[in-house]
């Protein structure tokens, strides 16, 4: 078989990992002959590939990114896109892609498939905003590097007696800033899910500060965070193909908030596209590897319009349908769950 595959949306440790599976697989196992799209479904649009081989993957098991570029075009956006993407698929004698995105490239996924394209989906972000599977690769590793920054900001936060403001990823979930916040120890965790009440949060660190003595806190907010009845401003409205907002900003308002509530000093740290970048955990490759192998297998079994996921640890196949339908975000019993017991005090 002639297979392709493409990364799309933002980039996140283990890509490499999943198409360095998929390539030995292919090749050892099937006598497959692979291509990669450049940049995601822009890619696809503009015809560009690259051949793909198990050489093309030598030492990228530990490099984070792609060593096929990404992007956030949607071809459904695009005049002729679906047209362009259909030719360019015939054109280069594909008989079944790969699909390695989250939510908007596998949408784009799921809608080809409809169309009659041969994809198999696996799901990638460092959010684990997608329905249907348990984690997406890049989590853990997005957890990692913000639980360490959160460790870091607890020391220079107890020798200044401050509040540091930490906040992470998530524009619609809040998993990162709730994963990194219990295993950080952080004060309070702010999330999408639960638009926050600027008062009590004030009242919290006071309390925290005065009755318990503690005069440093850490809050990690998640970058889709909002305060209840709107009345922070989002700083950018800029928005990608997707209609997604480009976030970034509510930290650096909720610490103005605070000092100027509460007259602690208080400080931000936007960790940003750190959590992104860089090699991914062993965890993150393990599962990589898994759903890449998982994904060729798929392929040869005819199991199109269909996504690998982890469900109770094993890889199973979910309609691409099923895992694109709604955002998968954090369950409201886990998150108070623990905030009853471990926040604030
Ligand atoms: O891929 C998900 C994500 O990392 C979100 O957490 C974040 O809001 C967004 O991507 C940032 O996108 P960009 O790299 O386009 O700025």
């Amino acid at each position: 078989m002639r297979v392709a595959m493409l990364t799309g949306g933002g980039d996140c440790p283990g890509l490499n990992a999943v198409m360095r599976a998929v390539a030995r697989k292919a090749e050892r196992s099937f006598g497959d002959e692979l291509i990669g799209f450049v940049d995601g479904w822009l890619g696809v649009i503009e015809g560009r590939t690259m051949p793909l081989t198990v050489e093309s993957f030598r030492g990228t098991l530990p490099r984070g990114g792609t060593i096929l570029g990404s992007s956030r075009t949607n071809p459904f956006t695009i005049d002729g896109g679906v047209e362009a993407c259909r030719k360019a698929l015939d054109a280069n004698g594909v008989d079944a892609l790969i699909a390695i995105g989250g939510e908007d490239t596998l949408g784009v996924a799921s809608r080809l498939f409809e169309l009659g394209v041969k994809v198999v989906g696996v799901p990638k972000t460092i959010d684990n905003d997608l329905s249907a599977t348990e984690l997406t690769f890049g989590f853990d590793t997005a957890v990692q590097i913000a639980t360490e920054a959160i460790d870091r900001l607890h020391t220079t936060a107890e020798s200044h007696h401050r509040v540091m403001v930490c906040e992470v990823m998530g524009r619609h979930a809040g998993h990162i800033a709730v994963w990194s916040g219990i295993a950080g120890g952080a004060t309070m965790i702010l999330i999408p899910e639960e638009p926050f009440d600027i008062v009590a949060v004030c009242d919290a660190l006071r309390k925290r500060h005065e009755q318990v003595g503690k005069f440093a806190s850490i809050v990690v907010v998640a970058e889709g965070a909002s305060p209840k009845e709107g009345t922070m401003a989002l700083v950018s409205k800029q928005v990608d193909d997707f209609g997604h907002v480009r976030l970034g900003g509510i930290g650096q308002t909720l610490a103005d908030e605070i000092e100027g509530r509460t007259g602690y000093e208080t400080r931000v740290t936007i960790l940003g596209h750190v959590q992104r970048g860089g090699t991914p955990t062993a965890f993150d490759r393990v599962l990589a590897t898994r759903f890449g192998v998982a994904a060729i297998d798929a392929v040869h079994d005819g199991s199109f319009g269909r996504m690998v996921a982890l469900q109770c640890g094993q890889i199973v196949r979910v309609p691409l349908t099923e895992a694109v339908g709604q955002l998968k975000t954090v369950d409201p019993e886990f998150y108070h769950g623990v905030a009853e017991y471990f926040f604030a005090g």
